[in-house]
């Protein structure tokens, strides 16, 4: 059979339902406790048999617990060795609920408001969700910013030691986090610099949380909490050694996340650095050449490119099923910076998936 003759196969769109599906059977594994229980039994090396896990977990009997634990190891998120089901590395260091990795409770609030998505379509029609979805994520982001905590914490330490190195961290630093959400930002940093200081900004429902990591780890007298919209409060200008814009850009609709980055650049001077972190959408393709540098001309076929940034699109498209924002490029970022007087100097990746971008005031000599 020819290409030209070949059926054309229905997977991706099978693909796509058995996301669907794929999401809920992990959900209802975390509520039901299976891979905590399973992590019970590591030490033994023997697993659980159905009837065993159903036992562990409280399900009336073997048959329903053999679907969910087969459907899991399709999913890679078991493994199953004669009738007994085991914990892949994977579960075992991001879905058991006690692991300092776990990603548990990121899968439950990960996608947002659950409301949001029934509205999707309309949204994209509109332009933004109904008012109701984005007060949701608001309620929401309390238990968002604790989800996703652990990660942030790892990447900011590993900023640190980047600032550091390049000798942009002094002795006593001052910090302005702008949505500091869960401060692991604030709190990753001070541990980092135990004479710094912290201005940390948040909503006021939020704000409380970042307070009681810095009370946790004995230095709440370092942080100064200032609850309100970053773009409206007051803030010291050109004050700050670091401003931290760590995944709330991409919340933003443009003109506001242009704001907010010309607001960091102030606050940080022209000694200061902005540290922004977020899921950068693949650049647009404008007169043949990306603005990445790439050569879109000829026809290039883009489809491999938006392949490879599938994480970052669906987290875009996440946001933009709650809130007004459309994510944002690589392109975004430079552009506002050079509007704003600066520029993008250095991009790394020091944990996976997590770009972190280094913006600095053009210096006079740069600029000439
Ligand atoms: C995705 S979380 C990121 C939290 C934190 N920067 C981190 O990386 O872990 C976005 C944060 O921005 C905060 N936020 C959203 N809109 C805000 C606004 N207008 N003013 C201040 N904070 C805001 C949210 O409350 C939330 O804590």
């Amino acid at each position: 059979m020819n290409a030209a003759t070949a059926p054309v196969s229905p997977a991706p769109v099978w693909d796509v339902i058995n996301g669907f599906t794929s999401y809920w059977a992990l959900s209802a594994a975390l509520d039901l406790g299976v891979f905590d229980a399973l992590a019970k039994e590591a030490d033994t090396g023997t697993g659980l048999d159905a009837a065993q896990l159903a036992a562990a977990i409280g399900a009336v009997g073997p048959g329903p617990v053999t679907v969910l634990a087969e459907t899991l190891v399709a999913l890679d998120l078991l493994t199953a060795v004669e009738d007994r089901f085991h914990l892949t590395p994977a579960a075992e260091r991001f879905l058991v609920s006690t692991a300092p990795a776990s990603m548990a409770a990121l899968v439950r609030y990960s996608p947002g408001p659950p409301n949001a998505w029934p509205g999707l379509a309309d949204t994209v029609r509109t332009g933004a969700p109904e008012p109701t979805v984005t007060a949701d994520l608001i309620e929401l982001y309390p238990a968002l910013v604790r989800a996703t905590g652990p990660t942030q914490a790892g990447v900011a330490k590993a900023v640190a030691a980047e600032l550091e190195r390049r000798g942009w961290w002094p002795e006593q630093p001052t910090v302005v986090d702008l949505g500091c959400g869960s401060g692991a930002w604030l709190t990753g940093l001070l541990q980092s610099r135990p004479n710094g200081q912290v201005i940390a900004v948040d909503l006021p429902n939020v704000l409380p949380i970042a307070e009681q990591a810095a009370t946790d780890i004995g230095m709440r007298d370092q942080v100064i909490a200032v609850a309100g919209d970053y773009l409206d409060v007051t803030l010291p200008v050109a004050a700050a050694d670091v401003v931290v814009l760590a995944h709330v850009l991409r919340a933003e609709p443009t003109d506001r996340a242009q704001q907010l980055l010309a607001r960091a650049v102030e606050l940080a001077g022209a000694d200061g650095v902005v540290v922004v972190v977020d899921y950068t959408r693949p650049d647009p393709v404008r007169n043949g050449i990306g603005e990445d540098g790439e050569d879109g001309g000829g026809g290039e076929d883009r489809s491999s490119v938006y392949g490879a940034a599938r994480h970052e699109l669906l987290l875009s498209l996440t946001m933009l099923a709650s809130t007004a924002g459309l994510g944002v490029t690589v392109a975004d970022l430079r552009s506002w910076a050079a509007a704003a007087g600066a520029e993008l100097v250095d991009s790394f990746e020091p944990v996976p998936r997590q770009h972190v971008r280094l913006i600095r005031s053009r210096t006079p000599e740069a600029t000439s």
